[in-house]
């Protein structure tokens, strides 16, 4: 079982380097990266994007490789899956049988719901650090990320709404935000099959979703499945549709994204098409935004209920490209707040709300790779203080603590898995001073 630690000589910054490049050949699957050994033992989504970006900084051609081998997951109806299974590992749970989605028996079987589509935005890095070389792979990739957005434009958004769904909150890749809990306890979780979860004999307990979330979990996996996995059916009538703004941020990104890239390869009309994406987008953050807390909430579409606490995702609005003046100014007092509150930030909910803990998974730890993207969005407009507090507070949580899944706002202390590959990818793409 993988136990925190702080190391006591913090480890120099070029052997940092020389570890996080260790820690994404060691997951090397062949053409896919794992997570980390033993607790995910398959190709997880946005988990790959994070990790080409890393792959970026030593080895172009390969980074390519990992965008390429997810999409080879992509289901006919255009959703790129939130793992792809590929082969039976016993030693994860809930695996391919669990899940039954054979939607398309040439290719590898997968999960039946989606992750934060980061590729888009990752993708244009990739192309930009050498556009000759990218140039061909870039124009057999657009064509899978359009399919893929517009399932998400037309899947995961109910009949006159803006704001992207989840209908499971794997799906948001914030397993168990207290974004979700309201929602979740609507789920009844009655006549679920037995199970035996595997995650809790990899990492201490106290540090991942309980029994009460996990029957939930497997109860809308269970629903999905008996459905034949129709998504639209899934979206307008299941068990659970919560509007996300991680999500929904991070997909308005990585559509003003390619649509830059639809016009550098020449093609008008997908460009046009996403302008009608992006022209929802303000609609979107206006449903989002949440007086009462002076932040962006998931909120439940099934009611309109909103989620009444801040998640670290709410910071993303600057990554997506909102800025909303009046709003904005609310939004920077209540970062400022959080800032203020946790030592190492930003965690990934507000540290002075009853549901906060600092140690289990979303409802407190921080995340290398969110902060990432939240500082690129507060770079973006100027807030660059802001920025440079959240990379640097990065750094020196992984330069003591290692490359652990998560850590500790309060302490930065490591938690979760260890030898996590998007924590190291990060620290090559963003957090060491060799990106100085
Ligand atoms: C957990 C995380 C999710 C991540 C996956 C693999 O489920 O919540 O975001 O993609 O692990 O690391």
């Amino acid at each position: 079982m993988n136990k925190p630690f702080i190391s006591t000589n913090s480890r120099s910054n070029a052997d940092l380097d020389q570890r996080a490049i260790a820690i994404l050949r060691e997951n090397e699957w062949g053409d896919y990266t794992l997570p980390t050994k033993g607790l995910y033992p398959y190709q997880w989504n946005w988990d790959s994007m994070f990790v080409a970006l890393g792959f970026s900084e030593f080895d172009l051609d390969r980074a390519w490789t990992e965008v390429e081998t997810l999409f080879q997951g992509q289901w006919d109806n255009g959703m790129a899956a939130h793992i792809v299974f590929r082969q039976d590992d016993p030693s994860y749970f809930p695996g391919p049988k669990i899940w039954g989605s054979s939607h398309n028996p040439e290719n590898p079987p997968t999960s039946g719901c989606s992750q934060p589509p980061v590729a888009a935005t990752i993708v244009k890095d990739l192309y930009e650090k050498n556009p000759a070389a990218g140039k061909q792979r870039l124009e057999e990739i657009f064509p899978k990320l359009m399919k893929w957005h517009r399932w998400f434009h037309t899947m995961r958004i109910i009949s006159g709404g803006a704001a992207i769904a989840v209908t499971h909150p794997w799906e948001s890749g914030r397993d168990n935000s207290p974004d979700w809990d309201k929602a979740l306890a609507d789920v009844d979780p009655t006549g679920i099959q037995p199970y035996e979860r595997k995650d809790t004999s990899h990492v201490d307990p106290s540090m991942r979703p309980t029994k009460f979330e996990y029957d939930r979990y497997l109860k809308l996996v269970e629903w999905g499945r008996e459905r034949g996995w129709d998504h639209a059916n899934i979206t307008r009538e299941g068990p659970f549709a919560v509007a996300d703004p991680g999500i929904t941020f991070i997909l308005m990104r990585a559509d003003r994204d390619l649509r830059s890239l639809a016009l550098l390869l020449g093609k008008e009309s997908a460009a046009h098409e996403i302008d009608t994406w992006l022209y929802r987008s303000q609609h979107a953050a206006n449903y989002l935004w949440n007086d009462e807390i002076d932040a962006y909430a998931a909120r439940n579409l099934r009611n309109g209920q909103h989620a009444d606490g801040v998640s670290s995702v709410s910071f993303l609005s600057y990554y997506a490209g909102i800025a909303v003046p009046k709003r904005d100014a609310r939004l920077q007092k209540t970062l400022d707040r959080i800032l203020e509150a946790s030592p190492y930030s930003v965690p990934s909910f507000d540290p002075e709300h009853p549901k906060f803990d600092s140690c289990r998974y979303w409802r407190g730890p921080t995340w290398a790779i969110v902060n990432y993207l939240i500082a690129r969005g507060l770079q973006e407009y100027g807030f660059e203080e802001k920025a440079k507090r959240i990379r640097t507070d990065t750094r020196k949580m992984i330069q003591t603590s290692g490359f652990f899944e998560y850590f500790d706002p309060l302490t930065g202390e490591g938690a979760g898995g260890n030898n996590f590959t998007w924590t190291a990818a990060i620290w090559l793409a963003w957090a060491s001073p060799m990106t100085d």
